[in-house]
């Protein structure tokens, strides 16, 4: 057995900030001076360096200085074949799909390109301190076969699964329902629960999914409970029109996958920007997640995300957060917490300045606000929590992998000028408010060139050139 000490400043989650309204702190624990004891990629002892130290005499400790170490950031949503058509320019959802996305996901046919992008894909999630993802792949299955080899070569944990679409995308790109059904079948026996490796079954959209394909999704689900279910959810007004006409016996979105048994715990809809009170309510109750992704709904124009109406302590719906990348215009789950931040203070307010009556209620305009508490719980402990990963991730727990990230708060395009003077003398964070003001600083200033190392299963896999 090897077994590696990692030694510096950690900031990590054990609640909801959301749940603690006036001392987030109360969710979170700092060590100014901590010890991340490692053995065969687990974590088997964490605390602060004093305390930890004198129980592993002998222990091979590397000692990363003037950093805050978190845990590794979940991307809870995001399209591995869209490497290539990150940035493509103009169209909202429907047409930048028919444009851009379905010629390109078509060309992850051919296994070399699909293994070219994978590789791409995964070094730059690691560049951006990202450790886990939920990924769609395509509708062939080479991607999601080469996506779960390379992960499995870098010992990284990844959720995805054949992305199973019939209806609405052209014909050379749509499938049947039977070899959906059939090839689900192989790659969850080739690949569920191996090494790392989880199994999503993914029908890509209600849009794009005829009642047959999510029939044979029920049935997957039936016979491996345990899988996951991953889709899109309420993100643009003209899908969602769609989706009615398509699905006309439904009373709304959520409706279409509660009527295939899809909508439980496990199951994740990205975006949701227009799921009405009900269905929040009725994903509340039935332990499913949502992904915001609001550098998708940003850039694709689809709409603002009600964090505060999803984070509803009467009715609290599960929430992961995701870059959508390629609709999602950058990689980085920093780029993800900073228009996050956004949505929530633009949601306060109507766009010709009045309050919106909606939103007039004190304590969901409050829940808008993205702390860096909720922002950084919201990629790493919240993130494993809405996936059902946590037992396995998403905090520095004795038991769970070691997947973390050194930031430096100084790495971004600036020093963040008033951050960092709170910090006069450049010693680092002696406090967790001090350690969050750092960290939104870097949320709010910073980018992807904060991630200075990252860590795999007590393995580091990127440095910062
Ligand atoms: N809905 C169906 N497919 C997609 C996709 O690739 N990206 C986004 N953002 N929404 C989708
Ligand atoms: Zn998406």
């Amino acid at each position: 057995m090897s077994t590696i000490g990692i030694r510096g400043t950690f900031f990590d989650f054990v609640d909801d900030p959301w749940k603690h309204v006036g001392n987030e702190q109360a969710a979170a624990r700092f060590h100014q001076d901590g010890l991340l004891v490692v053995a065969d990629g687990i974590i088997k002892d964490f605390g602060p360096h004093a305390e930890v130290a004198p129980r592993h005499p002998g222990l091979a400790v590397t000692h990363i200085q003037d950093r805050i170490i978190v845990p590794g950031f979940i991307d809870g949503h995001i399209h591995l074949p869209q490497t290539r058509i990150l940035g493509a320019y103009g169209e909202q959802l429907l047409p930048w799909l028919q444009m851009w996305v379905y010629p390109e996901e078509l060309k992850y046919r051919d296994r070399d390109y699909a293994r070219e992008g994978v590789r791409r894909f995964l070094d730059a999630l690691l560049a951006s301190g990202t450790t886990t993802c939920q990924a769609f792949t395509s509708s062939a299955p080479v991607a999601t076969e080469e996506l779960f080899d390379e992960a499995a070569r870098r010992n990284m944990r990844v959720i995805s699964g054949l992305t199973g679409i019939d209806r609405n995308a052209p014909a050379e790109f749509i499938d049947t329902p039977e070899n959906f059904y059939n090839d689900s079948k192989r790659l969850i026996a080739q690949y569920h629960n191996k090494g790392r490796n989880l199994y999503a079954i993914t029908p890509r959209f209600a849009f794009g999914a005829s009642p047959a394909l999510l029939e044979a999704c029920r049935r997957l689900k039936h016979e491996h409970p345990d899988c996951w279910v991953n889709t899109h959810i309420s993100e643009n007004p003209a899908e969602c029109r769609g989706v009615v006409q398509e699905h006309p016996d439904c009373q709304d979105y959520l409706g279409v996958y509660e009527k295939f048994g899809l909508v439980g715990p496990k199951f994740s809809g990205g975006h949701g920007v227009y799921l009405s009170d009900s269905e929040f309510r009725r994903m509340s109750k039935a332990g499913a997640a949502v992904v915001f992704c609001p550098c998708s709904n940003l850039f694709l124009g689809s709409g603002l995300f009600r964090l505060g109406r999803a984070t509803d302590p009467e009715h609290r719906v599960k929430i992961a957060f995701g870059t959508d990348m390629g609709g999602g215009n950058r990689f980085s789950m920093i780029h993800v917490l900073d228009d996050a931040y956004k949505v929530g203070m633009c949601n306060n307010t109507m766009l010709d300045g009045s309050i919106d009556p909606v939103r007039k209620d004190v304590a969901e305009a409050e829940r808008n606000k993205l702390s860096p508490y909720r922002g950084f719980w919201s990629v790493t402990l919240g993130g494993a929590e809405a996936l059902y990963i946590d037992d396995k991730l998403g905090n520095f727990a004795v038991g769970k992998e070691a997947d973390f990230v050194a930031l430096d708060v100084n790495g971004g395009p600036i020093a963040q000028p008033w951050h960092q003077s709170l910090i006069a003398d450049g010693r680092g964070p002696q406090t967790m408010d001090e350690a969050a003001s750092q960290l939104f600083g870097v949320m709010m200033v910073g980018d992807d060139r904060a991630v200075d190392e990252t860590w795999v299963m007590g393995k580091r896999l990127y440095k910062k050139a």
